[in-house]
């Protein structure tokens, strides 16, 4: 039987059909219903998740719970209720078997609770505020911190940070990410663009991950980001490409958003090994930060390396804590980074908007020339942090 003009019934298939699938996304008049089948009786609600969008009905079914696929949100099959009791639903539907069909309604669906949150602190506007130039020091020397030992690429760090600090008159910063509790970037990206939000899903999920502060400083705070690293087997360190993965998401945002976090900042290396590939990294480097908008000095970065046949470490460390050379040459790095910052700061028409390169557009875009602010990216994130534990 079809509905006669009017009814608010709507045929979603045969019932033998749709019992073949435990859980599937449909769309049926328009409305994306996360629909599921178990023990004998199907459910349906709404397959929008309320985090960030996510498709509820491609997720998994966790006993009675659908489990978001993008980050791990949980809401009942049946009744749209939170999988772990928190004061959020999703609609739900009501159903009816009738001559070998199911059929939906959605006039009667149970109403959607959401969480009223502040927004994420990170997804303000980013604005310069008035003072003198601003230098982010960043470790990534992998490190025992409860029994630290001499590290040349810290050491040429503080150098530089003494410098812009003493002499060049600069706030300055310094993180040894082998002193923060971070995870690894999850790959939200690679489930759906949109999945990769602004701040770090991660961050905005799980309370313990300490790259709050990293994000802080480096869109909203630094004009000049120095990062140090060891060269470990021909690359940069390990925590290095750790951070690089998590900071895919400032990266997205200009492919997701068409905005650029990093306007006005300038970025620079220092790079030390036992052995040598100082071009090679260096150069991944910098295409790095130049993907996430940074602007370089002339010659953006020093480096220390004795070659291939020089494992007497001891000498290493010697020639680097003696060499004045190697520290002038980092301190000029500091001076020439901080000269671009303060042009960078100085010019009297900073654009509003920077198209964004050879990044493509993806989802939800602004187009070029009206891009929202930070605060507007990912609105329902704004209101809706993660209240449950994280995916894994
Ligand atoms: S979109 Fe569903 S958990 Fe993030």
């Amino acid at each position: 039987m079809n509905p006669s003009a009017g009814s608010p019934w709507h045929r979603v298939g045969t019932i033998d059909g749709l019992k073949q699938r435990e859980l599937q996304s449909l769309i049926i008049d328009g409305q994306p219903v996360a629909l599921s089948y178990k023990d004998g009786r199907f459910g349906a609600i709404s397959g929008n998740c309320p985090h960030a969008g996510g498709p509820l009905g491609d997720g998994q079914l966790a006993g009675e719970n659908i489990r978001c696929p993008w980050h791990g949100w949980s809401f009942n099959r049946c009744n749209g209720t939170s999988g772990l009791g928190y004061p959020i639903a999703v609609p739900s539907f009501e159903l009816k078997e009738e001559d070998g069909a199911l059929w939906v309604r959605f006039d009667t669906a149970t109403p959607a609770q959401v969480l009223q949150r502040e927004p994420h602190p990170l997804t303000r506007p980013v604005r310069r505020e008035p003072g003198p130039v601003r230098v982010f020091g960043i470790s990534t020397t992998g490190m025992d911190a409860e029994a630290p030992r001499y590290s040349t690429s810290d050491d040429l760090l503080a150098v530089a940070l003494d410098h812009a600090r003493e002499s060049l008159g600069c706030e300055t910063k310094l993180i040894k990410l082998a002193e923060l509790k971070f995870r690894h970037c999850e790959g939200y990206y690679s489930k759906a663009a949109p999945a990769c939000t602004w701040p770090c899903s991660i961050t905005q999920m799980d309370a313990e991950d300490g790259l709050e502060p990293v994000y802080e400083a480096l869109v909203h705070w630094a004009d000049v980001v120095l990062v140090a690293t060891p060269i470990r087997w021909g690359a940069a360190s390990s925590l290095y490409f750790k951070l690089a993965e998590r900071m895919n998401c400032i990266q997205n945002q200009l492919t997701l958003n068409d905005t650029a976090l990093i306007q006005n900042k300038v970025a620079s290396f220092i790079i030390t090994g036992g052995q040598d590939n100082v071009q090679g990294v260096a150069g991944q480097m910098l295409a790095f930060f130049s993907e996430l908008g940074f602007t370089f000095p002339q010659f953006p970065f020093v480096a220390h390396s004795r070659g291939w046949t020089a494992e007497d470490m001891e000498n290493n460390v010697r020639f680097v804590q003696t060499n004045e050379e190697l520290r002038q040459g980092t301190r000029e790095l500091a001076t020439r980074a901080v000269a671009t910052a303060r042009a960078l700061l100085d010019a009297a028409d900073q654009p509003k908007h920077v198209a964004r390169g050879g990044r493509k557009a993806c989802g939800t875009a602004a187009t070029a020339g009206e891009a929202e602010s930070p605060l507007s990216l990912n609105p329902q994130l704004s209101t809706l942090n993660h209240p449950e534990t994280s995916p894994d």
